[in-house]
């Protein structure tokens, strides 16, 4: 598969944004503006309190729904943990694993990452995995380091038939309005791609979607969607606005060859 036939995908990336009523303003006003998008996919991640609420409104739509975490024991004594199957029940087809904010702020190892991504896939949820250096690490000359060490250590045990995603989100880029040059962002994805091809054989990694992920916005989004490893953007901050939003997945349909 080359990136002519992977297909584009945009994922907003709610974080902790929005109550039900604002929710569904959004949805009135970004399912309306994307209602003719076929070819790129379209995804949104709400917390989870909004799951059901978000997930009925797209119920009759090409909008699928994805969930920001999850926890890799399906039920138990887990308190105030949300398993790979509630998630499925709630009709999420995927799921982020790994995203940076919870390496940092709540202490997610390689190790914790690699089973959420086996209970995700058990589940038959497709999970989203990010990886991405820190601003010290890339000063360091270790981006591509860190990069093969989170994306062994994530993917440990796990098959080759089964589908993941990757998001490149470099740490120093996420909230931060600094975006990764293009260039910069199409190096990662190529090394990605190429550590893939170790792990998962040549046909499986030409396979897998790669994310750019760190303040995307409408005014770059283009720049990164047109390199060649680029198959799509995890977007965060500019996914807040249901008309930026579904401006950029209006311009990633029209780079899509019909
Ligand atoms: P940002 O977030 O677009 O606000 O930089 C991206 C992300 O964290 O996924």
């Amino acid at each position: 598969m080359s990136n002519r036939t992977r297909r584009k995908l945009l994922v907003a990336n709610w974080k902790m944004h929005f109550l039900r009523a604002s929710a569904l303003d959004y949805l009135k006003v970004f399912r309306e503006r994307v209602r003719a998008v076929m070819k790129t996919e379209i995804v949104l991640a709400p917390p989870f309190t909004l799951l059901e609420a978000v997930g009925r409104e797209i119920r009759e739509t090409q909008i699928k729904l994805a969930a920001q975490d999850l926890f890799y024991e399906n039920e138990g004594a887990f308190t105030g943990e949300i398993s790979a199957a509630m998630l499925k029940d709630l009709g999420c087809a995927y799921v982020i694993v790994g995203h940076s904010e919870r390496r940092r702020l709540f202490g997610e190892t390689d190790e914790l990452i690699n089973k959420k991504l086996q209970a995700a896939l058990e589940a038959d949820l497709l999970p989203i995995l990010c990886i991405g250096e820190t601003l010290e690490e890339r000063r360091a000359g270790r981006t591509q380091a860190v990069l093969e060490t989170q994306l062994r250590r994530a993917l440990e045990g796990l098959a080759p038939s089964e589908k993941h995603l990757i998001a490149y989100e470099p740490v120093w880029a996420i909230g931060t309005g600094v975006n990764a040059e293009p260039a910069q962002a199409q190096e990662s994805a190529r090394f990605i791609r190429e550590r893939l091809r170790s792990f998962l054989g040549e046909e499986r990694a030409q396979d897998v979607r790669i994310l750019y992920g760190g303040s995307v916005r409408v005014s770059n989004l283009e720049s990164f969607l047109q390199m060649p490893d680029i198959d799509g953007a995890l977007v965060g901050g500019a996914s807040l606005d249901p008309v930026s939003f579904a401006e950029m997945v209006q311009q990633t349909e029209r780079m899509v060859p019909s």
